[in-house]
């Protein structure tokens, strides 16, 4: 059967897509890159927002109609799936099954019971459920994404994700291990460690990191790093999304200390006034956020941050969002990703009247997209000049000889590959930037000397 994923939300969707393809493909069934083509299509949904919602059942709704010219399978797996449950039968007509949010790994047992002719089939499994969870990768990648933590123990007031992700599970330690060396073995250069507060990994549950074996740390999180650090071939290692109270001395010095890290962490904010902290129950103030990514830009400069903030909360006032404002403008993030706040029905802010419509909403997100590309404009801007250390990802769709890379800090470098150079995807090499935009950097290739970390 030839089969489409479409996939909505974060890098744990992404994550998942991938582990389903894969075993699709393991069965014999073949991915393909146009709706057009395929026997079945699964979206794979996110529930953070009402939009993003939307979004995926209007999709769906739009393959079941098609339904009606051709035999198609259709399906929907991921957290909406997870949070509607069997109620999206009603409202999308045709769909043949849905797929819980740990319960993905069923998907190629599903297609085969659509396929012989069973229909509206609902597999969401037991909350909290880990084992029915396979950690399958696709081949040919440099850069693979690892689930380290499952679910979500924190319970931010306006958060949906500990309902339709479940209580926080860390996978054994040995586990991860095993799946990096076999990444490497494959070529990957580049792992990140995800999880939901990926700083919570073991925590909730023991993982088996053995504290008698000679470590410089004795928190999980950073002596799985360094452990990862050890697998020969992972030249880079990421982890996300972080919290402040996960930027602990040890974490500080394991970024310090183990060069395999990445120069950059995405740790959402979600506000910077103080007030608007505490309502959103994040479990941290405005100097906590500041003094952690301070830490962590002293341990490594140049540190590169990314954030999420949200604007619209209830309750947020004019001067709760210049707070946002000027937090972003202390803090220099090289990028943010800005959310018009959205109540998800049964969390804590949902009860809460919401205070700023929808014309002030688009409003404030304007002033923050502005205010955002003017500080990613002059971070790039000091750039120019330096010499970069770039994974290489390959060619653009367009040119073939423009090439685009990843810095440790996480930024897009667009250079020319020369024949003569033979640049190959996964290869490091040095890019001399020439010319920067808020989001991206361009430049020219170089001999591998004289880097500056970025
Ligand atoms: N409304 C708007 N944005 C939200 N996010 C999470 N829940 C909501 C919500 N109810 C944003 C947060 C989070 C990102 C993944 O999505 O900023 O970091
Ligand atoms: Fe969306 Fe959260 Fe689910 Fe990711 S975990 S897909 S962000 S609801």
């Amino acid at each position: 059967m030839k089969f489409l994923l479409h996939t909505y939300g974060c890098q744990m969707n992404v994550r998942d897509a991938e582990t389903v393809a894969a075993l699709l493909e393991a069965v014999g069934h073949v991915q393909v890159g146009s709706e057009a083509e395929a026997d079945a299509i699964i979206i794979n949904t996110c529930s953070v927002r009402g939009k993003a919602e939307d979004k995926a059942l209007g999709k769906a709704r739009l393959l079941c109609f098609e339904k009606r010219n051709r035999q198609l399978i259709v399906g929907i797996m991921g957290c909406m799936a997870q949070r509607l449950g069997e109620s999206i039968f009603d409202s999308v007509r045709g769909l043949d099954f849905i797929v819980g949010s740990r319960r993905h790994g069923s998907v190629p047992q599903l297609l085969a019971r659509v396929a012989a002719g069973e229909t509206q089939i609902a597999d969401l499994g037991e909350a909290g459920e880990v084992t029915a969870i396979p950690h399958v990768h696709l081949d040919g990648t440099h850069a693979a994404f690892v689930t380290i933590l499952l679910g979500c123990n924190r319970r931010c007031a306006y958060c949906i994700v500990p309902d339709v992700r479940g209580p926080e599970y860390s996978r054994p330690a040995a586990e991860i291990i095993a799946e990096v060396r076999q990444l490497a073995a494959r070529g990957v250069r580049e792992v990140t460690l995800l999880g939901q507060s990926v700083m919570n990994y073991g925590r909730a549950n023991a993982v088996g990191i053995d504290v008698s074996a000679p470590s410089a740390f004795s928190e999980p999180l950073p002596r799985l790093l360094e452990a990862v650090a050890a697998v020969p071939g992972i030249l880079r290692i990421r982890f996300t999304s972080g919290h402040p109270s996960g930027c602990t001395d040890e974490l500080v010095r394991a970024v310090r200390d183990i060069p395999q890290i990445c120069a950059h962490l995405h740790l959402p904010v979600q506000s910077g006034s103080d007030r608007i902290l505490a309502l959103m129950r994040r479990g941290y103030g405005r100097a906590d956020y500041l003094d952690a990514i301070a830490r962590l830009r002293v341990a490594r400069p140049g540190f590169a941050i990314t954030s999420d903030v949200i604007i619209g909360f209830p309750g947020e006032t004019t001067e709760d969002f210049e707070a946002t404002r000027s937090l972003m403008e202390e803090a220099a993030f090289e990028n943010t990703f800005i959310f018009k706040y959205s109540p998800r029905p049964g969390t804590p802010a949902a009860d809460l009247p919401e205070t700023v419509d929808a014309e002030e909403k688009m409003r404030r997100n304007q002033i923050l997209l502005i205010d955002q590309d003017r500080c990613g404009q002059a971070i790039n801007e000091a750039r120019i000049g330096q010499t970069v250390e770039v994974l290489a990802d390959g060619p653009s769709l367009r040119n073939a000889s423009r090439w685009a890379g990843r810095t440790s800090g996480n930024m897009i470098v667009i250079f020319e590959n020369r024949a003569d150079a033979r640049v190959a995807p996964g290869d490091l090499v040095s890019v001399t930037i020439t010319r920067a935009k808020p989001q991206t950097l361009y430049g020219e290739l170089k001999t591998p000397s004289g880097l500056t970390p970025c």
